[in-house]
């Protein structure tokens, strides 16, 4: 049985993704210093609470643990945060992973899976974005997935260090059986918001209802965490079986506006959500859809979980689930 270290494995993604890895018949153990993540979310036994900038103590970890490839998740993820306190994201994202990637080269394990993102794109020329678009990053967030990605490719030539990459479009759903879901503090993400919207009677703000789209809110491309999980499992196992680097975008190819998924949400739980529209929030592309060909293509993945109901519905099952825990 193949061990995985998985990084931020306490985390929403990554928490999601341990879980779908031991699914799979892998033996997991996480690293998290659960500064975002949380406790509850890995099973005591599985988890190390160490930092990535603890790069002595990762080597150790993947050393005596006979770790084989490891799936990077530790990161800070809130792109407006990121504009405020860009050192706290360089030095998290990009050092942290420095950090991580010497522990491997010591450790001698030289595949790994990296957690990227769409924000890797900025405001893209054209839609649905291909894996060949240009960097062009308008956070810092984004920029420090963009300057790992690079030194990934560096050490895949330098030190035969083969990974994937994969860059997200937008994360949400749960897995309420598995008591696994999206519980970011604060929570910047529009579906938690929306269900939090009808469970406590408080508008959310819609930001901005005059983009260039039918009807004037922002089109994303909505990605189910289970169906996210799986493409790590695919990429992992093609690294595994000697696969080489790569990088793919993880999306469906379809897009939904903010007033589609808040009519969703609507229809799913049978009430009003409660909103008022306000002002554009600053490095909100108006439109981000994926070209998911090459994931599909090279790796033979497909979204099963991806529909925009089955993806609210599981969110507003552990929503619930979440509320009456207190
Ligand atoms: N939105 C609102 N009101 C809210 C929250 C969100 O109208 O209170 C809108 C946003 O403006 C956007 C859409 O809902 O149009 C989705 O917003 P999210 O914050 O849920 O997600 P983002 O598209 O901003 O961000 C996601 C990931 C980031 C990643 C980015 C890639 O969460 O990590 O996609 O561009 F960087």
């Amino acid at each position: 049985m193949s061990r995985i270290l998985v990084t931020g494995g306490a985390g929403y993604i990554g928490s999601h993704t341990a879980h779908v890895l031991m699914e799979h018949g892998f033996d997991v153990v996480v690293a998290d210093d659960l500064s975002r993540g949380h406790r509850h979310n890995v099973a005591p036994e599985r988890l190390h609470v160490v930092s990535m900038q603890d790069t002595a103590a990762l080597t150790e970890l993947m050393t005596t643990g006979r770790v084989e490839a490891v799936i990077h998740f530790a990161a800070y993820i809130a792109v407006g945060e990121s504009t405020r306190e860009p050192e706290l994201y360089f030095n998290n994202n990009l050092s942290g992973s420095l950090s991580l990637l010497t522990a491997m080269q010591r450790a001698g394990v030289k595949r790994l899976v990296f957690s990227s993102t769409a924000a890797v794109y900025g405001n893209p020329m054209s839609v649905p974005i291909s894996e060949d678009a240009p960097f062009a990053p308008v956070s810092p967030y984004g920029e420090s997935k963009v300057m790992v990605e690079k030194v990934l490719r560096w050490l895949s030539d330098l030190r035969g260090l083969k990974s994937v990459c994969l860059r997200y479009f937008n994360a949400c759903g749960a897995d309420p059986a598995a008591g696994l879901g999206e519980e970011h503090d604060p929570e910047t993400h529009l579906i938690p918001l929306l269900l939090r919207a009808i469970r406590a009677g408080t508008p959310i703000t819609i930001f901005g209802d005059d983009y260039d789209t039918p009807d004037g809110t922002c089109i994303r491309d909505y990605i189910h965490v289970r169906d996210l999980a799986e493409a790590h499992v695919l990429a992992l196992e093609s690294l595994l079986s000697g696969g080489e680097s790569d990088v793919f975008n993880v999306g469906t190819g379809s897009g939904y506006s903010v007033m589609e998924v808040l009519r969703t949400v609507e229809k799913i739980v049978g009430k009003r959500v409660p909103y008022t529209v306000g002002a554009r929030r600053e490095g909100d592309p108006p439109v981000l859809v994926a070209n998911p060909d090459r994931l599909q293509r090279s790796l033979g993945w497909s979204p099963r979980s991806s529909s925009l109901e089955t993806i609210v519905r599981s969110a507003w099952e552990f929503e619930q689930k979440r509320a009456a825990a207190g």
